[in-house]
């Protein structure tokens, strides 16, 4: 167990969004008990953090309990400072000294430029021998560059105690995809090319950039999310069970989706761009990022080979959902069925990841009156109704980091052969369709599905 949670970029955008909030809930849930060192380029007075600090849970948490608060802000500390200046890490590992901490999470909630800098500098006054390091995504541009953040970090901390974010493994959804399909007996038997017609993950949300325009633009959707979230529930979804509960089995199950994937054929992609993106600030006004993107994947494997994985995910769309469909393949006609009436549909497995997460299952059943026709039943469960509260992902993510406990982070090799995936898609990227806010996205989407059609997500 961590001893002390050291935040890198504590008055940044990711700090005020999600990582006080979560703080907080850790607090409320008695599972922080570490103090928390803020650093930051920012002259700030201690007192000046704490309200940042507040502001942030509240702005999350309105209703926060003013008593956690308060607990809360106790336990923090601001180092300012440039991160070039040796000044400010002689003064982190006084403050660390001053904590009797030996063994500290450095969270990097700061620009990816940055991590070299940070890790070197931890080296430098000895505090990479006194704990593990959480870096934000993205981790790298393209697979050379994170090849090289790999090379960089672990010449100052081994892959143990390096903990890569991917937030959405932190979500109970997310790991769902897992429990569910191997926790449930009547799946397994089907899950593969001999039932399984297509795959559909989507990843829609209705805003633009909102104010990441400067970011967003020097990124675009693969990096931003195709790379990494997509690709990991996609690896979920399609993965073999791991040998055993201890995180390299499941590491080792993603790796071997990856391998047996080849990379995004750039004749199977599709980018879009949504009208009125390139007048956000930030954004250049000829810019060609891409805020939408699909693509059409295949698995070589036993269980996968001739199946088509279509992923899409977009900004500014029709609707905010996350989902993965499962579709199965078509019944035989119902010979039995002396009218003639219409052939039965296909059953689909929809998981449903993002707010209003659960899993809908779509079977046929009797249409009523005098023929043995068939049509869609929904079987649905609501998680949130069925299962009760469940925890945030980046307050589960600390946890877990605070904790030592490597299984929702993103292993090394897993994430180079995202990138090796991803990488023909930023190498021969296409043009770039436009497509309206509020749409799906741009026609030209369709002409990857091989006489498919796209399911519009459930919500
Ligand atoms: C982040 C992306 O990783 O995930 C954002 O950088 C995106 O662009 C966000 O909006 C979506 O996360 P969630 O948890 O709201 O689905």
């Amino acid at each position: 167990m961590a001893d002390a949670l050291v935040l890198f970029g504590a008055t940044g955008d990711l700090s005020k969004r999600k990582l006080f909030p979560a703080l907080y809930r850790m607090e409320l849930h008695g599972t922080l008990t570490v103090p928390v060192v803020g650093v930051a380029r920012v002259d700030w007075t201690d007192e000046a953090f704490c309200t940042h600090a507040r502001d942030s849970v509240l702005a999350a948490v309105p209703d926060a309990d003013p008593a956690v608060l308060e607990r809360l802000l106790a336990r923090l500390d601001l180092i300012p400072g440039d991160y070039a200046d040796p000044a400010t890490w002689t003064a982190l590992a006084a403050a660390l000294d001053g904590h009797d901490s030996c063994n500290a999470v450095f969270y990097m909630a700061i620009p990816p430029s940055m991590f070299p800098t940070v890790a070197h500098s931890l080296a430098s006054v000895g505090l990479n021998d006194r704990g593990r390091i959480v870096v934000e995504k993205p981790f790298g541009r393209d697979l050379a560059s994170a090849n090289e953040l790999n090379d960089t970090l672990h010449t100052v901390f081994p892959e143990e105690r390096i903990f890569r974010i991917d937030h959405y493994l932190g979500k109970e959804s997310v790991e769902d995809l897992l429990v569910f399909r191997f926790s449930n007996t009547l799946l397994e038997p089907v899950w593969n090319r001999n039932y399984v017609r297509s795959v559909q993950i989507t990843m829609s949300e209705t805003i633009g950039v909102e104010g990441r325009g400067s970011f967003y633009d020097g990124v675009g959707a693969v990096r931003d999310v195709l790379q990494n979230h997509l690709l990991q529930v996609l690896a979920l979804v399609a993965m073999e069970p791991p040998a055993g509960p201890e995180s390299g089995f499941l590491q080792d199950e993603k790796g071997k989706v990856f391998a047996a994937m080849r990379p995004i054929d750039p004749t199977a992609l599709v980018r879009g761009q949504y009208v009125g993106y390139r007048d956000e600030p930030g954004v250049a006004a000829d810019s060609t990022v891409e805020t939408f993107v699909a693509a059409r994947l295949e698995i070589d494997s036993w269980r996968w080979a001739g199946v088509p994985w279509y992923v899409r995910c977009g900004k500014g769309l029709a609707a905010n959902a996350t989902e993965v469909v499962v579709e199965f393949r078509e019944p035989p006609s119902m010979l039995f069925d002396e009218a003639g009436g219409p052939p039965p549909h296909r059953n689909l497995v929809r998981f449903r990841l993002g707010k209003h997460d659960g899993v809908t299952f779509t079977l046929q059943a009797k249409t009523p009156g005098p023929h043995l026709d068939s049509q869609d039943v929904d079987v649905s469960v609501d998680f949130a109704a069925a299962l009760g509260e469940r925890r945030e992902a980046y307050e589960r993510l600390l946890d877990d980091a605070l904790a030592g406990l490597p299984r929702r982070f993103a292993r090394e090799d897993i994430v180079e052969q995202t990138w090796r995936v991803a990488q023909p898609a930023l190498d021969v990227p296409g043009s770039v369709h436009p497509y309206f806010r509020g749409s799906w996205g741009p026609a030209e989407a369709d002409r990857i599905l091989c006489g498919d059609t796209w399911f519009p997500p459930s919500g």
